[in-house]
This record gives structure tokens, C-alpha cells and sequence, in this order.
């Protein structure tokens, strides 16, 4: 079990346009709980992104010249990332969906978490980067996850889902490094509370998220508990798939590259490969 970044790993920001889909209503397989999971997601990535970025930026100067470059490929991907969602939130827009109340939400929280602790907001990054990661390892590893989506949907998410494994270690290591004086168990006290926090925080904002996109297809979501319990737990279960790896983080020793999932990276390589 890895305890570091593999050695030689590099991180290529690779400048995608998300091509144009059309009929965004329900573009999840025509249901509209999964939908608005993903869109309630992607609703929160270009500001959400941007402080991924600043909090990882304001230690740049203090890590090692390797990371260093780990972290420019970082901060390139996340840009195009925050760029591209825009696209997709716009096309959301335009087919029906209001997301601006979820934007101002999300800003708000991000603003609030702007007023922490450099380490502080290093640890919510290091968190949610948990978060995507996993994620993106079950999007990349089950095609149910995205089945039925228009083909340029799909491939914005899988693009996005590889680069969030590529540079999972990132936020972590960065914290590693500039925490390094500090001893292991506070270290771990930091980011595993940090984790919990964010975790809550997170669960409560994208079950509003999704209350609100669902309202708009005429859904209450505390209506629908069961219909929102068997996509989430069962078919496609997003959250069972991802729940062992989430634990994985509050494990003491853990690092993002304990749960190696390289194989996914290249398998979407040579996709994007054949593609072009
Ligand atoms: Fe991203
Ligand atoms: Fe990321």
C-alpha cells in the first residue's frame, strides 16, 4: 500500500472544449434524481474549483520544487475544469434548470471558508479532493454511472473524472509537506475533523441543491426519500460505491495513492486516444 505519490507521476492538463448537447432536461438516463445529483454538483464547480485552487496556491512557495510542478499541472487542470462547467451549467440553464440560487449559496459558504486558516481551507481542499477522486473513480469504473447520457456529457465527466484521479494527491501532499514540523496524530486530528465538518456541510448543501433543481421538474424531494435512497444506495448506488474509499481517509497513515488506481487513467488514455 503506497504511502507517497508514485515517483515520476505527472500531472497533464489537457485543454478539452466540451462540446455542445443538446436536451440537458433530464440527460441523466431520463431520471431526473440522478440529474440533479450531478447537476447540483457541477453547479458548485467553478467557484467551488477556484477556492481549490487559491488554497493550494498560497503554499506554493513553501514545498518542494517536484511538488511545485505537481501543483502548476494541478492548477491548470482546475482552471479548464471550472471553465468547462460553466459551459455545462449554462447548457443546464438553458434547457429549464435555475441554478443561479445554488451558485450564490455555494458562493456564500466558499466566502465563509475564505475566512479560515490558510491550513484550514488547505484541509477543506484536501477533503473535497478525497471526494472527487472517489467519485471519479466510480464514474471511471462503472459505466452505469453515465449510462444514457448524451455523448458529449459523458465525455465532459469522464475527462474531468481522470484528471480528479491524476491529481488526487495533490491538496494531501501539499499538507504534508507544509505540516511537516507538526506531529502525526495533530495532523491527523486536522484533517480527519476537517473531513467530518466538510462531509456535513457538503451532505446538507447538495441535499438543497437537489431539492431545489427537483422542485423545478415538479418533485418534492421529502416525497421521493425512497426513490433518492435507491439511487444513492442501490441502482447505481453512487454512495455504497463509495463508501469504503471514503473511510480510507480517516485512516492513520493514509495517502490518496494507497488506493491505486492508475489502470483507470490509462484505460481513459487510450480511449481519449482512439477519440482523437
Ligand atoms: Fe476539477
Ligand atoms: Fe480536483
Amino acid at each position: 500500500m503506497s504511502s507517497t505519490t508514485p515517483a515520476n507521476h505527472t500531472i497533464t492538463p489537457r485543454d478539452r472544449k466540451f462540446a455542445h448537447a443538446n436536451n440537458m432536461r433530464w440527460w441523466a438516463n431520463g431520471d431526473p434524481i440522478g440529474t440533479a445529483f450531478w447537476n447540483a454538483f457541477s453547479a458548485t464547480f467553478p467557484d467551488g474549483e477556484r477556492f481549490f485552487m487559491d488554497s493550494v496556491r498560497h503554499f506554493r512557495e513553501h514545498v518542494s520544487p517536484s511538488l511545485r510542478e505537481q501543483i502548476k499541472g494541478f492548477l491548470a487542470q482546475e482552471a479548464i475544469h471550472s471553465r468547462e462547467h460553466v459551459t455545462f451549467n449554462r447548457l443546464v440553464s438553458e434547457d429549464g434548470y435555475d441554478v443561479a440560487a445554488i451558485e450564490v449559496r455555494n458562493k456564500e459558504e466558499l466566502d465563509e471558508a475564505r475566512t479560515e486558516h490558510p491550513i484550514g481551507q488547505l484541509a477543506i481542499t484536501m477533503g473535497l479532493e478525497h471526494f472527487t477522486a472517489i467519485l471519479a473513480h466510480a464514474l471511471l469504473s462503472d459505466p452505469r454511472h453515465l449510462e444514457g447520457a448524451p455523448e458529449a456529457v459523458q465525455d465532459l465527466w469522464r475527462w474531468h473524472a481522470m484528471e480528479e484521479v491524476e491529481h488526487k494527491a495533490v491538496a494531501f501532499d501539499t499538507y504534508m509537506e507544509v505540516m511537516k514540523d507538526v506531529s502525526p496524530f495533530k495532523r491527523w486530528w486536522i484533517r480527519s475533523f476537517v473531513m467530518l465538518r466538510t462531509t456535513w456541510d457538503m451532505a446538507v448543501f447538495q441535499g438543497w441543491a437537489m431539492g431545489r433543481l427537483l422542485e423545478q421538474d415538479g418533485i418534492n424531494l421529502s416525497r421521493s426519500k425512497w426513490r433518492m435512497a435507491r439511487f444513492l444506495l442501490k441502482e447505481p448506488g453512487i454512495i455504497r460505491s463509495i463508501a469504503w474509499a471514503y473511510l480510507q481517509y480517516f485512516r492513520p497513515g493514509f495517502h490518496p495513492w494507497a488506493i491505486d488506481d492508475r489502470h483507470l487513467l490509462r484505460a481513459e488514455e487510450a480511449r481519449l486516444a482512439e477519440a482523437a
